[in-house]
């Protein structure tokens, strides 16, 4: 358990659409009800697909519910001939409080390269939101014992040249990529390993004070079993959940842990 107010957050990825979006978050929100859940104990965020993100916020608005939500990926430029493209202004405007930023399947399914996500951090940061941003070693760069200074790097390439204020409001998910999806969880022992090396680098590049706020994420299988251990861990801060976040039981649950 960290000092820093744990956040839950769901990544939908291409799943639900607008109605099934609705129906989970009133799902989660009685499921959280019945429970008699304590929101001051974490911060609860879903990110769904760019089309249901309307739906949510009427449904969060209306009933005034503790939920935050974001989107998972955003353009990095302002407005203009840019087709299927959205920028943080038109997701700001959703009431959306986090954009996840160069998770591994954008990496890889589309051309995000470091200079691409510096920039979506920083659209991300203007229109007055957070980003989540993924980092995280493939199977590869733990084989060959370098996964620390990997994942460590990822964020030191992104970030160094964002102010005090800026990394300030960053959030980092540590998700690597073989245990994504694939049931492989990290132990606590490695998500806190990275974990801490992230926090020592941040504070070796910003104010103590910064490395000290920026909660950082644990993301890879997680599930209501293995997230109890793990959010022991005083350098994790919460989760980025993909499959089970699927399963508002699951989220309630897990979310009931912090
Ligand atoms: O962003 C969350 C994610 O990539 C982890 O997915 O299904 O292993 O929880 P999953």
């Amino acid at each position: 358990a960290s000092k820093r107010i744990p956040l839950i957050a769901g990544n939908w990825k291409m799943n639900f659409d607008h109605l099934e979006a609705t129906y989970f978050v009133q799902k989660l929100v009685w499921l959280l009800r019945d429970a008699r859940f304590d929101y001051s104990r974490c911060e609860i965020a879903l990110m769904p697909s760019f089309t249901s993100l309307r739906s949510v916020q009427v449904l969060v608005e209306a009933d005034r519910l503790k939920i935050r939500y974001g989107a998972q990926s955003v353009s990095v430029t302002t407005q203009g001939a840019f087709t299927g493209d959205v920028s943080a202004d038109m997701i700001a405007h959703l009431g959306c409080s986090y954009v996840i930023v160069g998770h591994s399947e954008r990496r890889k399914y589309h051309p995000e390269d470091d200079a691409n996500i510096v920039d979506q951090v920083r659209a991300v940061l203007a229109a007055g939101m957070q980003p989540i941003l993924c980092v995280g070693e493939s199977f590869e760069e733990r084989r060959q014992g370098i996964e620390l200074d990997f994942a460590v790097g990822q964020v030191h390439d992104v970030t160094r040249d964002l102010s005090d204020e800026e990394a300030a409001r960053l959030i980092i998910a540590y998700e690597p990529v073989w245990a994504i999806g694939t049931g492989m969880v990290a132990t606590p022992d490695t998500a806190q390993e990275a974990a801490q090396a992230i926090r020592d680098d941040l504070r070796e590049t910003f104010d103590a004070q910064v490395a000290d706020t920026v909660r950082i994420l644990y993301g890879g299988s997680v599930t209501s079993r293995n997230a109890v251990q793990l959010i022991e861990e005083p350098d994790v801060d919460g989760f980025l959940i993909g499959g089970a976040s699927l399963d508002a039981d699951e989220m309630a649950k897990i979310a009931r842990l912090t």
